[in-house]
């Protein structure tokens, strides 16, 4: 079996979802300055991720990927070794096919995605310092058996340098799949499981709006739902990246909850803010410990949804120390009373039984004591969490 190159979900920041195209060397490196004075890098969150609009719009002669001369000076090597100075991985964009997304989509020019240069680029990343590869389909075409088999193709190419290179794959960019259609961990160490995500917290997408609109976050997770199975430790689910912070959109229980519930996921917690210019408020939501512990848990189990009542759900998932992360979700404009328990949460992570048990709310920082009833008066769209042990 493959040896994933992350055990763990992989945390970090990557430049699309505050900067779409609008990146250079100067934005990825204030990113990745502010990542370590924040103490978002000492949180956990060390892939600096350069995404889409890095390439100059033709290959060099001999046929090697370089990046664009007026937006990136100092070439990539560079810039990995800037990034890795500060303790930080690098992670950088490429496209399986002719063409990255930007360039599908006319926003920057050229043709250079790896198709037939397989080999020849992953030696590239690898010279050039690169710790994570995101590698997006962009395109129309091509099934399922296509995609793995072109994915494929450049995780043997990544393995073959040597150097261990987080392999993340995006079949749903561009493309009419969603959800999962292959057993994307026997390719890649994540896999994005739904086309983009925006800053809403519901768009009624892909149900209920045009091809490729973005999706909210509850939209997300009503996706997410029936994947939970698929991940564990070195193969994840990737339902994309955190909108937390990013253009002041949502409330901190919003922020607080999108945080959370991929944390309850298993999900890569890949920020997207701009970090630089980030309110405290943002920061102590991305950096909250407690939070953060869930996500990385090394037993890698994904929540599963038990209770699904329109607006008020619960998720819960098993912890490496025997306890079960249990979460109360609100996705109404108004607050809601949910009642839960140990019992009913036990098919997705059940506790010994007990006459007492404590629960800890990961956001609030109180404990309190029960004998298997979990309640919590739940604000509109936000989510309480508890993480139940016996006593
Ligand atoms: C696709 C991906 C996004 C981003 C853009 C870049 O839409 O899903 O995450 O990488 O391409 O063009």
């Amino acid at each position: 079996p493959r040896v994933s190159a992350a055990p763990v979900p992989p945390m970090g920041w990557n430049s699309w979802n505050s900067f779409g195209c609008a990146i250079d060397e100067s934005t990825i490196l204030r990113a990745a300055h502010a990542l370590a004075d924040s103490g978002m890098r000492d949180a956990g969150y060390r892939y600096v991720i350069v995404d889409d609009c890095w390439q100059a719009p033709a290959r060099a002669a001999d046929g090697s990927l370089t990046a664009d001369p007026g937006r990136f000076p100092h070439g990539m090597a560079w810039l990995g070794a800037q990034i890795h100075a500060l303790g930080e991985k690098f992670g950088i964009y490429q496209s399986p096919r002719e063409r990255t997304c930007a360039q599908l989509a006319g926003a920057i020019p050229g043709a250079t995605g790896a198709l037939g240069h397989e080999a020849q680029d992953a030696r590239t990343f690898a010279d050039w310092g690169v710790d994570y590869l995101k590698y997006d389909w962009c395109s129309a075409a091509g099934s399922v058996a296509d995609q793995a088999r072109t994915f494929a193709r450049m995780g043997r190419a990544l393995r073959a340098t040597g150097r261990s290179i987080v392999f993340s794959v995006n079949p749903n960019s561009a493309h009419a799949v969603t959800g999962i259609g292959y057993d994307w961990g026997r390719v890649a160490d994540l896999w994005r499981t739904t086309s983009d995500i925006t800053d809403a917290w519901h768009t009624g997408c892909p149900a209920a709006c045009p091809a490729g609109g973005a999706l909210g976050v509850t939209d997300i997770l009503d996706q997410q739902a029936p994947l939970w199975r698929a991940a564990g430790p070195g193969r994840w689910n990737d339902p994309d990246m955190l909108e937390v912070g990013v253009r002041g959109t949502f409330s901190l229980d919003e922020n607080r909850a999108h945080l959370v519930m991929w944390a309850m996921l298993s999900a890569p917690l890949i920020a997207g803010n701009d970090v630089a210019a980030m309110p405290a408020s943002v920061r102590g939501v991305l950096t909250d410990p407690d939070v953060i512990a869930i996500d990385q848990d090394r037993l890698g189990r994904a929540a599963q949804r038990v209770r699904d009542d329109g607006n008020t759900e619960v998720w819960a998932r098993p912890l490496a120390d025997g306890s079960v992360a249990v979460a109360l979700l609100n996705r109404s404009d108004t607050p809601a009373r949910i009642v839960t328990s140990v019992a009913e949460v036990a098919p997705a992570g059940a506790l010994p039984p007990a006459t007492s048990y404590t629960a800890f709310d990961v956001w609030a920082k109180t404990t309190v004591a029960t004998t298997g009833g979990l309640t919590a008066s739940v604000p509109p769209r936000a989510a309480v969490v508890y993480r139940v042990s016996c006593r």
